[in-house]
């Protein structure tokens, strides 16, 4: 699936809160026409955008998402530890997310980041938000994962939004993963990638994305090996 160069990660995390609304409207301000994000759970089963399985690094409070219920989630500040120009910012519902998009004309990556044991409802319930609320005008979405469970339940409840398998540590075995999985696409950390590898994964036929990418020089090498897409912090540095 056709894909810009440049898609924010998590927003444009190096110039705004990530996974906030504030960082996805700033992506668009620096000129992406494409944003990731990432979708968990809380405790109550709301679909947020969140990285951490801790709200402790971006809010301050030491608790866990998946114990935390959205009415006490949405008093936290998920800004201020940023820079204090944020301070008061919220942890969005996929929702708000989603109606933002609609508002800037945003396409997207949903990376689905389930807490630790939560891995299928997560799936479910992003994909359940995806079927139900997304808006006709946008381009269909990308849903990728780390998680080969939660591309699973992805697959069986929305088989027609293609997916990408996500790989953090090792690049080895991708093909059997990305074809059981049925993905169409490896987003892969650009430091397991060579030139060798990423043609192996394109001649096969698949969309190669590499994550995250703030060099220019990195990713003009990355574009020489015909990667379609990198995930950076800073989109307007390209
Ligand atoms: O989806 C690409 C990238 O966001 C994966 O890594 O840890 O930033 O979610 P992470
Ligand atoms: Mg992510």
């Amino acid at each position: 699936m056709s894909t810009p160069f440049i898609i924010g990660h998590r927003g444009a995390c190096g110039d705004a809160p990530e996974n906030t609304l504030t960082s996805i409207r700033r992506a668009a301000e620096k000129g992406a026409l494409w944003v990731e994000f990432d979708t968990m759970l809380s405790a109550d089963n709301q679909v947020i955008l969140f990285h951490d399985d801790s709200l402790l690094r971006t809010t301050g409070t030491d608790a866990l998402v998946a114990d935390t219920d959205w009415r006490d989630l949405q008093k936290l500040d998920a800004g201020s530890w940023f820079s204090d120009q944020f301070t008061g910012e919220k942890i969005p519902l996929f929702s708000e997310a989603i109606d933002l998009l609609e508002e800037l004309g945003l396409g997207s990556v949903v990376e689905i980041k389930p807490s630790e044991g939560r891995d299928e409802e997560t799936a479910r319930l992003s994909a359940q938000m995806i079927k139900d609320h997304w808006p006709a005008v946008l381009p269909t979405p990308i849903i990728s994962s780390f998680n080969e469970d939660a591309l699973r339940v992805v697959r069986d409840c929305v088989p027609d939004i293609p997916r990408a398998l996500n790989v953090w540590k090792t690049i080895e075995g991708w093909q059997g993963k990305v074809q059981s999985l049925g993905c169409v696409a490896l987003h892969s950390r650009h430091e397991l990638l060579d030139e060798t590898t990423a043609s192996a994964i394109i001649n096969a036929g698949y969309d190669l994305r590499a994550f995250t990418v703030n060099d220019p020089e990195q990713a003009h090498i990355l574009s020489n090996w015909g990667v379609i897409s990198i995930f950076t912090d800073f989109p307007d540095r390209f």
